[in-house]
């Protein structure tokens, strides 16, 4: 069929021992990124995606047009329809899956916590299920999240340290992803790679984080809230730039282990590895509003909230010594440099619905 045709050749690597990688979250931002990356190097790529309004869609649709320029082909399907996935697995034998399709976000946990259950613990199930029966194993490679360290106040964060005070359900699930990863690799043999990745940022970003919206808002004239902690400090974030991100990612892959078919303790039996994904260098959220101000040549009306939001946790900062070890990794973007990068595709993607765009059209500039 032609559906058959579009996912086999997506999939094809070009090069010589390229992978076959299924990206699951393919039309989401990281996906997105890490899609192109794979497929500008020579990996065969499939995407999965449900295309779901948690955000904006049709951001996941233009995604998806810059992908298909590119050969990635992207099946519209949910992580837990098995029938779905077990056909894909018969058609491909993938080498790897980048497994980044969840649902994100904090703070949504509270309006819809089911959806969490469903895509970041169900969903992850069924593809390990699907990925444990395939023909070859596949080497999964999954997003967790620095949300696990919680109220953790270890500074900085290393791999090892607690992660048994999550302060959100979203939080929650990316835990149990983790332990639910533990199990397949030790009964099944899965080689099963978490990267906790750290506030990522740039361009094609989520509109529902604040360096997004506090962008929009900026432009638009509109307030932004800023939150404290308990104690009335600023919260801090160890905001990654995603090409930072989408290295570590190919890293991640390029050194993964290969499933085994076997776990426990068997010998050469895969390791379940854990890895921080972050910058290394905490920003308070007071200071990404000022570089965004200097970048929009615009005043932020703030509005400072004395107390934390529900779920947030009051900084974090990675260490990342274990993922330089393994596979290099070495965040390179500060954030003033990213946000510029974000900033300049913000305006290129939206234009400027603002009043910086009516003042230049009043003053007869061109736009
Ligand atoms: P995103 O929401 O842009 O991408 C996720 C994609 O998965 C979306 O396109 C969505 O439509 C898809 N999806 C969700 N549930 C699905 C399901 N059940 N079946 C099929 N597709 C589904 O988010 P992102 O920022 O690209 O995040 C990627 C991964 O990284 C997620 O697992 C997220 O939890 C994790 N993460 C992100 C950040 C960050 O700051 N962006 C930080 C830590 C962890
Ligand atoms: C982000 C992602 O949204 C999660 O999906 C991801 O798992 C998490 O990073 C992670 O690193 O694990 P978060 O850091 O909370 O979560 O990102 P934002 O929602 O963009 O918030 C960033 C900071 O801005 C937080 O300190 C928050 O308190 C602050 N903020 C947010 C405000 O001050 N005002 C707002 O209106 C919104």
């Amino acid at each position: 069929a032609a559906w058959e045709k579009q996912v086999r050749l997506s999939s094809t690597p070009r090069r010589t021992n390229g992978f076959s990688v299924l990206v699951t979250g393919a039309a989401g931002f990281v996906g997105s990124h890490c899609s192109l990356a794979l497929k500008k190097r020579g990996d065969g790529v499939l995407g999965l995606d449900n295309f779901n309004n948690y955000y904006d869609p049709s951001l996941k649709r233009a995604r998806q047009n810059l992908l298909s320029k590119h050969q990635v082909f992207i099946v519209e399907g949910d992580l837990n329809d098995g029938p779905l996935l077990t056909k894909l697995f018969d058609v491909v034998p993938f080498t790897h899956v980048l497994h980044l399709a969840a649902q994100a976000g904090v703070r949504y946990a509270m309006q819809n916590p089911q959806s969490y259950i469903s895509s970041n613990v169900a969903g992850f199930v069924n593809l390990l299920e699907v990925a444990k029966a395939a023909n070859p194993q596949p080497s999964i490679v999954w997003a967790s999240s620095s949300s696990v360290y919680g109220l953790n106040t270890e500074n900085p964060f290393s791999e090892r340290d607690r992660t048994d005070q999550p302060a959100s359900l979203y939080a929650a699930t990316k835990k149990a992803g983790e332990e639910i990863a533990h199990t397949y690799n030790h009964i099944y043999g899965l080689s099963l790679t978490g990267l906790r990745f750290f506030t990522v940022y740039g361009p094609w970003g989520r509109p529902d984080m604040a360096y997004f919206f506090f962008t929009k808002d900026i432009l638009q004239g509109k307030s932004i809230d800023i939150y404290k902690t308990h104690d009335q400090k600023e919260v801090a974030r160890d905001f990654t730039y995603i090409d930072d991100v989408v290295k570590g990612c190919l890293g991640a892959l390029d050194t993964a282990e290969k499933s085994t078919g076997s776990g426990g303790k068997k010998k050469g039996a895969a390791q379940l590895r854990v890895y921080n994904l972050g910058n290394t260098s905490p920003v308070p959220v007071g200071r990404l509003v000022s570089i965004l101000e200097g970048l929009l040549s615009t005043k932020a009306k703030k509005h400072v909230i004395t107390m934390p939001r529900n779920g947030d946790v009051p900084f974090t900062h990675a260490n990342v010594t274990l993922a330089f070890k393994d596979f290099g990794y070495k965040p390179t973007t500060d954030l003033s440099t990213g946000l510029r990068k974000f900033v300049k595709w913000y305006i290129s993607y939206y234009g400027i619905q603002s009043k910086t765009r009516k003042e230049s059209q009043a003053t007869g500039e061109s736009g």
